[in-house]
C-alpha cells in the first residue's frame, strides 16, 4: 500500500500516518512546519512541506511526488475558525483562512493528485457532520459548517470526475479529542482513525461519492 496524507503534523492526520506505518504501508505525508515534518520523519514517512493555503506550495507538490502512484489519498488538513455561537459575521481574514484551507486547498490539490492515483485507489476528504444540512439543530461554528458543506460539494464533483478510476468519499471522523475537537470530545484519535481505516479498506464501488461516518454508516448530506 502506498498512501498520501495531506495535513499530518498532529491530530487525526498524524494518527493516520502512525497507524498506516504500523501496518507496514509506505506513507508520504505533508506538514507545513519543521516540528510536524520531524514527527513524520520519526514515523518513517516521507515528509513533504505543504501549506494548502499557499498556491505555490500546492503547485510544487506534483513535482515532489512525481512518479509515485498512491492507493490511498487522505485530504485531512482543516481549520475550525471562529468559535461562534450564533450569527456572528466572521472577519474577512477569518473567512479567508477557513475557506482557503478547507475548500480552496482541496480544489487546488485534488485535480493535480488525481493523476497520481493508482487504478482503483481510494480517496477521502475529512469532512464533518457539522457541514450536513440534514437534521441540523445548531448553528454554532457557522463558518466551519459552511466550509464543510462546500467541501462536500467539492467531493461530489471530484467523484463525478473520477468515476471508475477511484472510490471517493467524504468522511466524518466523529467528535475526536484533538486540538480541534477539544478535551471534552467523545473519541480518542486512535479509535476514530482505526474505524476510518477499516471503512476505507472495505469500500465498495457502490459507496463511490458517499458521505460516511467513521464507522462506515452512510450520513445524510
Ligand atoms: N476533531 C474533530 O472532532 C473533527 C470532527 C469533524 C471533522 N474533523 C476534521 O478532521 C480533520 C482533522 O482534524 P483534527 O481534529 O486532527 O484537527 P487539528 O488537530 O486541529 O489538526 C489540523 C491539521 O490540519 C493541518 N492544517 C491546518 N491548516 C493547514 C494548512 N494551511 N496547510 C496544511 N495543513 C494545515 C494542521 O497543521 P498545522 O499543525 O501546521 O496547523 C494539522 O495537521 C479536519 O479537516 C477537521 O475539520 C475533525
Amino acid at each position: 500500500m502506498n498512501i498520501l496524507v495531506i495535513g499530518a503534523s498532529r491530530g487525526l492526520g498524524l494518527e493516520f500516518v502512525a497507524q498506516y506505518r504500523d501496518e507496514g504501508a509506505a506513507v508520504t505525508a505533508t506538514a507545513r512546519n519543521d516540528v510536524g515534518l520531524a514527527r513524520l520523519h520519526a514515523l518513517g514517512a516521507t515528509a513533504l512541506r505543504l501549506d494548502v493555503t499557499d498556491a505555490a506550495s500546492a503547485a510544487a507538490l506534483s513535482a515532489q511526488i512525481a512518479g509515485q502512484s498512491f492507493d490511498m489519498l487522505i485530504v485531512n488538513a482543516g481549520v475550525y475558525g471562529p468559535r461562534t455561537q450564533g450569527l456572528e459575521t466572521p472577519a474577512q481574514a477569518e473567512f479567508d483562512a477557513v475557506m482557503h484551507t478547507n475548500v480552496l486547498g482541496p480544489m487546488r490539490l485534488l485535480p493535480q493528485l488525481a493523476a497520481a492515483l493508482a487504478p482503483g485507489a481510494r480517496l477521502a476528504v475529512l469532512s464533518s457532520r457539522m457541514g450536513a444540512m440534514a437534521g441540523r439543530s445548531s448553528n454554532a461554528g457557522w463558518l466551519y459548517r459552511a466550509s464543510k458543506a462546500a467541501l462536500n460539494s467539492v467531493l461530489t464533483d471530484t467523484a463525478l470526475a473520477l468515476k471508475g478510476r477511484a472510490i471517493c468519499v467524504a468522511l466524518h471522523p466523529g467528535w475526536v479529542r484533538t486540538d480541534m475537537g477539544g478535551d471534552g470530545a467523545e473519541l480518542e484519535p486512535a479509535r476514530s482513525v482505526a474505524d476510518m481505516r477499516r471503512t476505507l479498506a472495505s469500500l465498495t464501488p457502490e459507496q463511490h461519492g458517499a458521505f460516511l461516518n467513521h464507522d462506515g454508516k452512510p450520513l445524510p448530506w
